[in-house]
Formats: C-alpha cells, structure tokens, sequence
C-alpha cells in the first residue's frame, strides 16, 4: 500500500524507510533543517493526524512528546500521517554581522545585531540560515546581559559551506536568517553548591564557558571544573578568557587536555575521556555538561551516566554536522 504525508493540506507520497523530512523536500515543499540528525530541532514538526514513531521524538520535552511533536529528519512513519510546521522557535528573523575575528588557529568569533525581541539563557543554540538557505545551528557564546549583539565561535570544517564562508567571505552587513534561541544544555539556580563538571571539545567551550560564567555571575559557591580538550596545545583557545575567569572565581577549576605534545604542565596530554572519568570522583551529586565533537559526547555521556550521574542532571549538545 503507498503511504502519504500530508503538510499543511498539501500530499506528498514516501516510500517505507524514507524520512519525513526526505519525501517533503523531494516533493518541492521547502522545509528547514540544520543537522538531518536529530539534534538541532531545526525540521521540528506536529502531527495532527496518525501516530508517528517513538525514535522520532528522541531527545523531545515531554511536552512536545504529548502534543505530537517530531523530528522530521528522522521520521520513518510506517503509516499515513498529517502534519504541519511547529513554529516552536521563540524568535525568527533576521540578525546582520557586526564583526567578524579570529580568536582560534581555526575558530573565528562573529558578532551579530542582537533583536530586541531575542530572549536566551547562555548555552542556548540557535539557527543561521544564509541567503540561500544553507541553515547551520550555533551555540550562543555571550551572555544575555550584553544587549545589542550576540557572539558565536564558528571553527572551521574544511570544504564546509557554512563555516569556510563565515571564515573567507561574510562580511559585516551581510543579513542572515535566525531561528532560537534552542536547547537546555543551561545552568538553572537552585542547587548553588552542588559541583559542576563542563566538558567539550574545540568550540565546545564556546557554550560551556558562557554557561560557566552565568552559574558565576549568579553567585554559584559550589566547585566548577572545566576541561578544553584539543588535538593540540595550538588549537585551544580562549584560555586568556579562562584564565581571568578563574582568578575572578576561586571555585573554578580550568584543565587544558590536547591528545599530542610533551606533557607541560599544566597542560594535560591523553585522551579527554579518560582524564575527566579520572577525576570524576563521587559522582551521583554532580551536574555534568558536555558539548562538542558528537562521538565524544555520545561516549563520555554513557560512561558518565553508567558512573551514576542522572540522566536529569546530564546536559549534552552535540555538534551533529549535516552528514552530507
Ligand atoms: C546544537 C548544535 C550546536 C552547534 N554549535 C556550534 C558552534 O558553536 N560552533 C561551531 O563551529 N559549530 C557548531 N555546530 C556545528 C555546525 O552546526 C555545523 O555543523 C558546522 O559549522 C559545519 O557546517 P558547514 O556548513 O561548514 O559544513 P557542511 O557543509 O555541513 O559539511 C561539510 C563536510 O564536513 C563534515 N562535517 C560537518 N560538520 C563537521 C564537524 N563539526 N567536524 C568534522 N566534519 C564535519 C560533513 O559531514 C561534510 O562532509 C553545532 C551543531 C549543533 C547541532
Ligand atoms: S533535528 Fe532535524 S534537521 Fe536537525
């Protein structure tokens, strides 16, 4: 029997074993989507009609789980359904670039015109869509106490559309589209001295050092121990930042990890993963983030959990890339 998706009225037939996001886009109905893996909530949609499966609210509020919601970049339906777009993004519209610099051998910072109407928690996400419709997600680096602009780290991928033109082409004026702010990976009050771990690797920090300060800035006595892993000691960045930021606040704890170089302290060489679970002593009463390289996240998330940290006090981003 063929299977149909119905969008806003219109139908559009799928094969089993495509995804929503897939039949749509073949039909000529233009949808957003950043990271076509789940993880951006860029292709979020609703169902009004038909039950779509479980593995396409992954990662979902229970909220949006009740209401029908799902990722469409990830919906196999095995059965016709109805669906529109979830318009679940607080602000939409466009932002321009104030300035653009380098702050990294491979990491550019670039600071947008911030809407007045742009409400965020440091650590948030948020989509950028360029002018022709090449949509990406980034973390917000800056705090939401700066009012006119937001800053976001943009490292550069090698033959990437979105970030080899922030690193050679944008230039300030240009206009792009955005979409957030997005995700929960935040620091919330409530717990001031229960120990914060943030782990993340190359631009990873840019959230983590934003979430970091904000738990500071709002009076946070508990420990805060932060690890930048790279591949080597040339490739981290920010580390001026850190540095005052712990000077500033004797609670924190800032560990530069990179996988090569001579082990100059206090720089630690080896692998991330077995350096954090090293000293990750305790663990049940401690607040863990973790953003950046996915399959570091993905792995450090499920040694971490199985150490005896609650999924609810587990915060992950990671940075899935298109696939493509
Ligand atoms: C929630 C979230 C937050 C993110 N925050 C940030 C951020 O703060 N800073 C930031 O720089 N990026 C961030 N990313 C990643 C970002 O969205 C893009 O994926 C990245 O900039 C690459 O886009 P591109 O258009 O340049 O590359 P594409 O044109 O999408 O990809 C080109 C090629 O590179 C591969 N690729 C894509 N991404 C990567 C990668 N990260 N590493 C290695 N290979 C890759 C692709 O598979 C493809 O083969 C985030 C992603 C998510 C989902
Ligand atoms: S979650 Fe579907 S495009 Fe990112």
């Amino acid at each position: 029997m063929d299977l149909k998706i119905k969008y806003q009225g219109r139908a559009a037939p799928f094969s089993r074993g495509d995804t929503v996001l897939e039949a749509l886009e073949r039909s000529g109905v233009p949808v957003s989507s950043s990271c076509r893996a789940g993880a951006c909530q860029s292709c979020l949609m609703r169902a009004t009609e038909g039950v779509v499966p479980a593995a396409a609210q992954a990662g979902l509020k229970e909220s949006l789980k009740k209401t029908g919601h799902f990722l469409s970049c990830i919906c196999r339906p095995d059965q016709n359904i109805s669906c529109e777009p979830a318009h679940s993004a607080p602000f939409q519209g466009p932002v321009h670039i104030q300035e653009i610099r380098p702050i990294g051998p491979d990491v550019v910072l670039v600071q947008l015109s911030r809407p007045a109407a742009l409400e965020f928690i440091p650590g948030q996400f948020v989509t950028l869509k360029r002018y022709d419709g090449v949509a990406r997600s980034y973390s917000i680096a800056s705090q939401a106490t700066q009012d006119d602009t937001i800053e976001i780290h943009v490292r550069l991928v090698p033959q990437g559309q979105l970030s080899s033109w922030f690193h050679t082409q944008a230039q300030p004026g240009d206009e792009l589209w955005l979409e957030g702010p997005k995700g929960d990976c935040t620091y919330y009050p409530g717990q001031p001295d229960e120990p914060l771990i943030l782990v993340g690797t190359g631009t990873g920090i840019a959230p983590l050092y934003a979430i970091a300060l904000d738990a500071c800035l709002q009076g946070h006595t508990g420990p805060i121990s932060i690890y930048h892993g790279a591949l080597s000691e040339e490739r981290l960045y920010l580390v001026d930042e850190l540095s005052t930021l712990i000077k500033s606040y004797p609670n924190v704890n800032y560990v530069r990890c990179v996988r090569n170089g001579p082990a100059t302290s206090p720089v630690r060489v080896g692998e991330l993963k077995d350096i954090v679970m090293a000293e990750l002593a305790d663990p049940k009463h401690k607040r863990v983030y973790l953003c950046g390289d996915p399959g570091l996240v993905r792995i450090l998330k499920k040694h971490i959990f199985l150490a005896g940290v609650s999924m609810n006090r587990l915060h992950a981003d990671p940075f899935v890339g298109t696939g493509s």
